[in-house]
């Protein structure tokens, strides 16, 4: 069967490369519980395209963030990390969940159920998907077409695997840095594939091999409106919706005349959740752990723990009194009423971690010991 499929090019001198046996296994198959217990080769070949188109995408996807990223959309430099990036971001997340939702459609329709035993009714990775009509076109060469794709294929698999493993193992693949296709060190050096980018971001961070897996460099702020997925018509004076957008925690209200503000989410006393709770009373708001207020336009601080008498006061005594952080918030639409939309730094998250590296690396005499 594996002769009669297209994979054999010059490089294996024409024939089928199979030093493991693999296309045999089906042969030497047992029946354990009415199910064969090797698939056939069939089977194998359309799990090696579905693969290796995986790994064209990402592959792909890995170049792209590594020198761009969307606007308005979470901004993460690590492609590690983008997943979790977009998670964290409400709208981000439901392009998550379409994509998620059409692979499983994909899949559903086109699992090759009888692939397994060799019964399946059309070739392995062909779903029929030819918008653009190219295999009608006069002279087109399937089998050419598909021998590319194979080895397209195999290639972007072999790359992805060795892009997870110089992250994830500094130093595994030759030439290619932890901190390689990372947009942040594609900024500081456009070498960074040569495995110069730390040398000339961190000279002194060259020999950390910990400080090679993260940033310390000073991070500025990238603002840009992101879209809440709330609607300035849905929330009633008062009422507090709480959202989290690039990794900053932000609290979306209406004040008792209606205005619309955003606000800081996490009270800077002890960072206690202003949404568990927190009352709004004119354009004031209040803690509801130790009754601290702000005003809600400024952020302007007001009175600083006051609750409960006597163990309030004396936390507050502990903690250096701040002003409460606010976010300018505007509607969407030429005439309002869209999604409620607010002004974040992107990079928030990115600088927060950059700083947190950079003391630690300092604390263990790693960095350049400015940071103390
Ligand atoms: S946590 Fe908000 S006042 Fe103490």
């Amino acid at each position: 069967m594996l002769e009669t499929m297209v994979g054999a090019d010059v490089e294996t001198g024409s024939v089928p490369w199979d030093p493991l046996g693999f296309s045999k296994l089906f042969d030497r198959n047992f029946d354990f519980n009415e199910v064969m217990t090797y698939p056939h080769v069939q089977y194998l070949r359309e799990a090696e395209l579905k693969h290796g188109r995986l790994a064209m995408l990402a592959f792909v996807g890995i170049l792209v963030q590594s020198v761009t990223h969307i606007p308005g959309y979470p901004s993460e430099t690590n492609w590690l990390n983008a997943l979790g990036a977009a998670q964290a971001d409400k709208n981000a997340n439901l392009g998550v969940v379409q994509i998620a939702i059409f692979t499983m459609i994909v899949e559903g329709k086109f699992y090759p159920h009888d692939g397994w035993c060799g019964g399946m009714d059309r070739e392995p990775g062909d779903l029929g998907f030819d918008p653009l009509g190219f295999t009608k076109k006069p002279g087109f060469d399937m089998k050419a077409m598909q021998l590319k794709e194979l080895k397209n294929g195999r290639l972007a698999m072999i790359a992805f695997a060795a892009f997870l493993a110089a992250a994830n193992a500094p130093g595994s693949v030759p030439g290619l840095p932890a901190s390689a296709l990372r947009r942040d060190s594609a900024v500081a050096s456009s070498s960074a594939l040569c495995g110069k980018t730390l040398a000339v971001a961190q000279p002194q961070a060259q020999a950390s091999k910990t400080a090679a897996r993260y940033t310390t460099q000073v991070i500025l702020p990238s603002l840009a409106w992101i879209r809440t997925g709330l609607k300035a018509a849905g929330l009633k004076p008062c009422e507090l919706k709480a959202v989290t957008l690039a990794g900053n925690d932000i609290l979306i209200g209406k004040t008792e005349a209606g205005k619309l503000f955003g606000v800081g989410n996490l009270c800077p006393h002890i960072g206690t959740p202003m949404s568990e709770g927190a009352d709004v009373i004119g354009d004031v708001i209040v803690c509801p752990l130790h009754g601290s207020s702000f005003k809600v336009t400024t952020g302007e601080l007001l009175d600083w723990c006051v609750s409960p008498p006597i163990i309030g006061p004396l936390t507050g005594l502990l903690i250096e009194k701040k002003n409460l952080l606010i976010f300018e918030v505007r509607e969407a639409g030429f005439f309002g009423g869209g999604d409620i939309e607010v002004l974040v730094d992107t990079n928030a998250k990115k600088a927060y971690e950059a700083d947190y590296w950079k003391g630690l690396l300092d604390a263990q005499g790693k960095d350049d010991g400015s940071f103390y």
